[in-house]
């Protein structure tokens, strides 16, 4: 009996992490890799292979200063709409073609994860 249960246990911690890296809504971590690092950096440190020909640098996502600085609605309608849309650079594409709405409020959560910051902190 005992043997059962802790063959059940495992399965249940099993069970956590792969629900919450789920695809369900879209993996924000997934997406994050597949069209955020070519300018925002595999670790999201603003370091992307792109950098080099850019005229405004893409924001360091690891920094919990200035993202601690932006409200995650910002978040969300520059990710969706693009740099210009916030009168910020072109440069930063608008998502809302590519991206669901679901999609982009989880990249805003995984934003979030990279800062380890919240708005005003
Ligand atoms: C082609 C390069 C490029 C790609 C790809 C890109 N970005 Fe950006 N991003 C930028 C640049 C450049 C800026 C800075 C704009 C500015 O400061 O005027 C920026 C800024 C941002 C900001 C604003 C930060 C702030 O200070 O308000 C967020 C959030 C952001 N990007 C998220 C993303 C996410 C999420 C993705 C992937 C879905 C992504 N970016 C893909 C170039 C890019």
């Amino acid at each position: 009996m005992k043997g059962l249960s802790t063959f059940l246990l495992g399965l249940f911690v099993f069970a956590i992490p792969a629900s919450a890296t789920g695809s369900a809504p879209g993996n924000a971590q997934q997406n994050y890799q597949a069209y955020c690092v070519q300018c925002h950096g595999l670790k999201g440190n603003g370091m992307g292979v792109n950098i080099r020909d850019m005229s405004v640098q893409p924001r360091d996502h690891t920094d919990a200063k200035s993202m601690g600085g932006r409200s995650d609605e910002e978040l969300f309608k520059v990710i969706k709409e693009g740099g210009l849309a916030v009168s910020k650079s072109v440069l930063m594409p608008a998502w809302q073609g590519t991206l669901s709405d679901a999609e982009i409020t989880n990249l805003v959560g995984y934003l979030r994860q990279l800062c380890k910051c919240k708005f005003g902190k």
